[in-house]
């Protein structure tokens, strides 16, 4: 009986891996939510002459940094691999060769320590940290805004989203990366375009607010893009209205994602009668201070609670997607087989069995 009793309480540690893109990163944490370890590996520094992220190189990077930096997650956490019980890799979305070097590892680990594998879904992983890092209850509205993906959605439980709007082309990671390029700003952009912006003047240039007055919640990223390219080239490219420029982009993407946020409001009260719904901003775009700033403007005049991640879990990492195996462990969905096969493109709508009766067709699945 006293056995069964401390197996109950006893923390089960999960490894946590994510190699989607161009960091490589492991975390551990209790499947409580304790996070004992996370490290993050970026690549940047590899991809920046290139002006993107390459991804031959960025696969061949993983593979020669995912034993280090799961060593180190070890040494952090101070513990032996013997005390995992869970390994949790990104399987997908992102860059395929990226995502088969990270779920390799996890299964052999997995095979070789005899322990559940789980194959993690990445946009999964941003649409679940605020439950980790700020608590926030089932259901709820989320804004995922990443370097691939832009939606919004309601987070009803682990593996059940229901869509409401996406981006038709671009994603916001996409519009800030693009423009800091044709800038001649460095990698990363969307940062750059946030530091570069606290010096500009945003009213300075007038760019267009795409999708705003349409009925729904899809929002457009390319034609903002295409703007920016065009006034800079009308400017002369002048120093100082590369700054108001920057100023001006970051504005009109908050703009966006406030006003097609709104819209999302009101079909998450159609669908759920709570009296203070939560609103949750997920992803690296969630990092920029003034995307974080109109978005609780905007819960407060909604009635809505504003949710954002620490900036630091904002952004890809390896915490998130051990959250995603603790969630399922929690909810008693069982761990995927370790056949999974690593999908490049993997909507998170999908994940919800019914998902064609709950969301509409035309909407771009980006890779990370
Ligand atoms: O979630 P994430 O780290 O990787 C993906 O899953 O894509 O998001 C990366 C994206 C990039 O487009 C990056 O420029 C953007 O997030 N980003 C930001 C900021 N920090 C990261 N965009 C605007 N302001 C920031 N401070
Ligand atoms: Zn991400």
């Amino acid at each position: 009986m006293w056995q069964f009793a401390l197996k109950e309480v006893m923390e089960q540690l999960i490894l946590g891996i994510e190699t989607s893109c161009d960091e490589t990163a492991a975390a551990i944490i209790g499947d409580n939510g304790h996070i004992y370890a996370s490290q993050i590996s970026s690549q940047i520094s590899e991809h920046q002459r290139h002006g993107g992220v390459v991804p031959e190189i960025a696969a061949r990077a993983h593979i020669d940094r995912i034993e280090g930096v799961i060593k180190a997650a070890l040494a952090e956490a101070n513990i032996t691999k013997d005390q995992i019980s869970a390994i949790a890799a990104t399987a997908g979305p992102g860059l395929i060769g990226g995502v088969l070097v990270g779920t390799v590892v996890a299964k052999a680990m997995a095979a070789a320590l005899s322990v559940p594998y789980y194959a993690v879904n990445h946009l999964e992983g941003h649409a679940l940290t605020a439950r980790l890092t700020n608590g926030v209850r089932f259901p709820y509205l989320l804004l995922l805004v990443s370097g691939g993906h832009t939606q919004i959605l309601a987070v009803e439980a682990p593996a059940q989203y229901r869509l409401y709007g996406a981006t038709l082309d671009d994603a916001a990671g996409e519009a800030f990366d693009k423009s800091a390029k044709a800038l001649g700003l460095p990698m990363p952009g969307g940062p750059n375009i946030e530091h570069l912006a606290k010096s500009g003047d945003a009213s300075r240039f007038d760019l267009p607010r795409p999708m705003i007055k349409k009925p729904g919640c899809d929002l457009s990223f390319s034609g903002l893009k295409t703007a920016v390219i065009k006034a800079w080239q009308e400017t002369g490219e002048d120093a100082k209205q590369k700054s108001d420029l920057a100023a001006a982009l970051q504005a009109a993407i908050s703009d966006c994602l406030y006003y097609r946020s709104r819209a999302a409001m009101q079909n998450f009260r159609a669908d759920f009668d709570i009296d203070t719904p939560d609103f949750v901003v997920a992803g690296g775009v969630a990092a920029n201070q003034t995307i974080r700033e109109r978005l609780k403007e905007l819960c407060v005049f909604e009635g809505f609670s504003f949710h954002a991640p620490p900036i630091h879990l904002c952004t890809d990492n390896a915490v998130m997607i051990a959250w995603v195996a603790a969630e399922y462990q929690h909810a008693g969905l069982s761990p995927s087989g370790r056949d999974f096969a690593p999908l490049p493109r993997w909507p998170l709508a999908s994940l919800t069995p019914d998902m064609t009766v709950q969301h509409t067709s035309h909407h771009m699945d980006n890779a990370s």
